[in-house]
């Protein structure tokens, strides 16, 4: 098919900008909206037709060129080629918009909170391996294929995890490792630990892991390797994090993240506050300083021991249910708690987890959400259950991508 020319009007969630042609729907991949561009067609998504802009025939006066030499091919940024405070305003036309859809208004008033430089704020990041003519190396899947681009750097990681990949590659080919799948790395914020985590393809074979992490160790002498966990400082509270527990990715934008949410949640002393979808309880261990007690469900045993233990550290009185939330909840009484956070993942709650909310009935609840859709169905459901939306905001938590954060308050009407 022959490019097109198309003029996209507004943005999409996933990072492209919607056009109409003829009557036609398009999703219009490194396109803002107001532009023309000249793009090519590239198959469809969920139903709808996606092209990608190829030549910019008037640019948006907010467009910019994208610093990452391998924007356009790499899947992890989506919009690099926007000036950051406009990606701002995408973000949050995004969520007006999937608000509108189930039948919401976003507050006008709603805050947007970016960051002053960003970039280099992950702190955690998951690499593919990929063997070449030259040696292991590791990348990310192409833009929407499972194929792997291999990448020197990446600008939206903490420096010292670009500067690992090498070195990981490196130990491997030294002892020669076969079948490796994925290297996933978190580093210590406010430390020197690098935390690593390396997959094989299939069952993991006998292999020397304690020669690979010596010389790894011995190819970056600037930080301490960590194979079983690492430390998260949190204001004056410190939490234990692991591989295979959930973590927030942006460390700075998490403090930000978390300090909206507790301006929501007011959590009082004398006050007993549920932590739905708890993870390794870093929400927890922060609220419970300020309240009596916290109630923590979680379903990951990982994130479930981890979360006992910086309970233990902080001192403070966290509680934690192993589980579902959906079937935790049924064993809640009625009036033991006056808040509510959760922060569930991209999926949202399901319906019975919604159900048992509204039969609790707490005043306050604040609802964290990684998932613009999801968010607004579940606050949907709550308001039909006699909830009000009092505030919301969204915080920038993966400056450069699609991906948004928002949290809401919500009182009972
Ligand atoms: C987005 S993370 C939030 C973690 C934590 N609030 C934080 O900020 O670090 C979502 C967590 O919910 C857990 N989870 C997912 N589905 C769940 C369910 N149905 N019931 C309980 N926990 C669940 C995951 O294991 C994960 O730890």
């Amino acid at each position: 098919m022959a490019p097109l020319i198309l003029r996209p009007s507004s943005p999409a969630h996933g990072g492209a900008a919607v056009a109409r042609d003829e009557g036609k729907v398009w999703l219009v991949n490194y396109a803002l909206p107001g532009e023309v561009v000249e793009a090519e067609p590239r198959g469809r998504q969920g139903g709808v037709a996606v092209a990608a802009a190829i030549r910019v025939l008037e640019a948006s006066p907010h467009r910019v060129a994208a610093p990452c030499p391998y924007f356009g091919a790499c899947g992890g940024c989506q919009l690099q080629h926007a000036e950051y405070s406009h990606q701002l305003e995408l973000k949050r036309q995004v969520v007006a918009e999937a608000w509108e859809r189930a039948g919401l208004r976003l507050p006008p008033d709603v805050a947007v909170l970016g960051m002053d430089h960003p970039w280099r704020y992950r702190i955690r990041g998951e690499f593919e391996a990929v063997p070449e003519a030259s040696g292991w190396r590791f990348g990310f899947h192409r833009m929407r294929s499972h194929a792997v681009l291999p990448v020197d750097s990446c600008l939206i990681h903490d420096e010292r995890i670009e500067r690992a990949l090498p070195a990981f590659a490196r130990a491997a080919d030294e002892l020669r490792l076969t079948g490796l799948q994925n290297l996933l790395l978190t580093v210590e914020p406010t430390g020197p630990g690098l935390l690593w985590r390396l997959r094989f393809h299939g069952r993991a074979p006998a292999w020397p892991r304690d020669e690979f992490a010596h010389r790894v160790a011995a190819l970056l002498p600037e930080v301490t390797l960590l194979d079983e966990a690492m430390s998260l400082e949190l204001w004056d509270m410190t939490c234990r994090v692991r591989s295979d527990t959930f973590v927030q990715t942006n460390y700075r934008q998490m403090l930000v993240l978390y300090r909206a949410a507790f301006n929501m949640l007011r959590p009082q002393p004398g006050e007993r506050v549920l932590d739905l979808y708890a993870g390794i309880g870093t929400i927890s261990v922060a609220v419970a300083r300020e309240c009596e007690s916290v109630t923590a469900v979680e379903e990951n045993p990982h994130a479930v021991q981890l979360g006992r233990l910086n309970a233990r550290i902080n001192s403070v009185r966290v509680e934690y249910m192993p589980g579902k939330v959906e079937s935790a909840l049924r064993e809640i009484r009625l009036g033991r708690h006056q808040a509510v956070i959760l922060d569930p993942p991209r999926a949202g709650c399901e319906p019975a987890a919604i159900a048992e909310l509204i039969r609790l009935g707490v005043e306050r609840l604040v609802y964290v959400s990684c998932e613009p859709s999801t968010h607004a169905r579940d606050i949907v459901a709550l308001v039909r259950g006699g909830y009000r939306v009092r505030r919301a905001a969204i915080v920038d938590m993966f400056p450069q991508t699609y991906h948004i954060e928002s949290v809401a308050l919500l009182e009972r009407s």
